[in-house]
């Protein structure tokens, strides 16, 4: 089995994020074939195309994040049954100067939990359609749509029910086999 990089954005910045709490228990449970590492967004600036002609060093750092990776995993939550500000301002960045989206034909992946019962489905039904028009083949089945439950995940990212575990490993699992298959259709630095 091939070996990838996965760069993963938490799409909240608050402390005590439960989303944190869910990326830091995917990293657990991943193949090892799924090398993990976080790609920050709490420092960017907000965007405005003023910036195009010379990125702030934030932004390079971004861009250059994503230029390493082969995949890029989005976990979030869902705020007013949308992405959080902080992701959509990450997302522009990335997508910006024209002609320079680091997005392109990069495979990615969503996941969120929210104390809700339907679990961010709203707010990655958006992501879907943003990250569509990046040009970013992204994965549609296993959807993962997680209610957070008091204690469900330490903050060591260790999950304490069984089930939900299980999930999760099958996930990311399911990931790696998907950018197996981008990566089969159109091999890494092909055009
Ligand atoms: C501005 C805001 C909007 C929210 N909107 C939603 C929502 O649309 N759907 C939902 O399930 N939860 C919503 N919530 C509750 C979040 O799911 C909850 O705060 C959760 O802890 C956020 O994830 P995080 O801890 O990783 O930031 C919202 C919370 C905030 C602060």
């Amino acid at each position: 089995m091939s070996t990838f990089t996965v760069g993963y954005f938490v799409g909240s910045l608050a402390r005590a994020s439960i989303n944190r709490k869910l990326a830091v228990a995917l990293t657990r449970v991943a193949p090892p074939q799924l090398q993990m590492r976080e790609i920050p967004i709490g420092e960017l600036p907000l965007y405005s195309y003023d910036y195009d002609a010379d990125y702030p060093p934030t932004a390079r750092a971004l861009k250059d994040a994503i230029a390493a990776v082969d995949a890029v995993l989005f976990v979030t939550p869902e705020y007013n049954r949308s992405i959080p500000g902080a992701l959509k301002n990450a997302i522009d960045w990335a997508s910006r100067p024209y002609g320079q989206n680091s997005f392109t034909r990069k495979p990615s992946a969503v996941i969120g939990t929210s104390p809700g019962k339907i679990g961010t489905a709203v707010g990655q039904q958006h992501l879907r359609s943003i990250m569509a028009f990046c040009n970013s083949p992204l994965m549609n089945a296993i959807e993962a749509y997680i209610q957070f439950e008091p204690g469900l995940i330490t903050d060591e990212g260790e999950v304490t029910v069984a089930s939900t575990a299980d999930f999760l490993r099958d996930y990311m699992q399911e990931f790696h086999g998907y950018i197996t298959r981008v990566y089969t259709a159109l091999p890494r630095g092909g055009a």
